[in-house]
């Protein structure tokens, strides 16, 4: 089997005239978790967006060895390319339970749908305690779990994940980064957009820091973390 998951090549894409993403190159590799840093506005989200086929593109992005440049959103859904997007997104009048098999509804295996539901309750037990509470009336941090664990009902080979500690408690961020690490553990790979900088280069395997639209950093997240620039453009060093 090919050990890259996803290879992106010479991505260009843009809202208007300019490109807000120019000539981007990234890889990631089965079982990693790869970090995508860099400030406001540096197109993380954009180019999240891209790969799940919510924007046109320039270039070419081949996901699990097939070309998806093309693809619809729904069609790279299903190939297990899932995004946890930025500011969750959930159906805030719906339960718990709801928004969870909201995640599936692109598959008919009642079982397995099941038996990942069980999954996601053991993987988060206040999930399951509140399996009936409708999703708004919870706190942010619960909010992020129930997000990821609608994600994870789509069974991703490659989870985005953009912004998961925005505004959260650094008790809470801690929680959801080591289940984060548990759900890679089972096999997922991952690729991490952060604004904490720190936390998300302390995980992971390798990064790429993006700044205007381009890849300017690409190297193991331990070298990047020693690295005077990054320090001093992003870490406060
Ligand atoms: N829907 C949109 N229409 C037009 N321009 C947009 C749109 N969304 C983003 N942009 C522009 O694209 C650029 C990249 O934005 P993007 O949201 O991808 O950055 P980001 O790195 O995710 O930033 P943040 O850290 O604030 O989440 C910015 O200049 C932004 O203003
Ligand atoms: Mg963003």
């Amino acid at each position: 089997m090919n050990d890259v998951l996803l290879r992106v090549e010479r991505l260009t894409a843009g809202y208007g005239e300019a490109p807000v993403l120019q000539d981007i190159d990234i890889e990631v590799r089965r079982g990693e978790l790869v970090a995508l840093v860099g400030s406001n506005g540096a197109g993380k989200t954009s180019l999240l967006r891209c790969l799940s086929r919510l924007m046109p593109v320039q270039g070419r992005i081949v996901f699990d060895g097939v070309d998806v440049t093309e693809a619809s959103a729904d069609a790279v859904y299903r190939a297990g390319l899932v995004q946890l997007p930025e500011g969750r997104q959930l159906f805030d009048r719906m339960s718990v339970e709801d928004n969870l098999l909201m995640g599936a509804n692109n598959r008919s295996d009642k079982a397995g749908i099941r038996t990942d539901l069980e999954r996601v309750y053991a993987l988060f037990p206040r999930m399951a305690e509140r399996r009936r509470q409708i999703a708004g009336s919870m706190s942010g941090g619960e909010q992020q779990m129930c997000a990821m664990g609608r994600a994870l009902m789509a069974r991703p080979k490659l989870l985005l994940v953009d912004e998961m500690s925005l505004g959260l408690a650094p008790v809470v961020v801690e929680q959801l980064m080591d289940i984060l690490l548990q759900v890679r553990a089972d096999g997922v790979t991952v690729l991490l957009v952060e604004q904490d900088i720190h936390l998300a280069l302390e995980h992971a395997d390798r990064g790429y820091v993006v700044e205007n639209g381009r890849i300017v950093l690409a190297d193991a997240a331990d070298r990047l973390l020693g690295n005077p620039e990054v320090q001093r453009a992003y870490l406060g060093i």
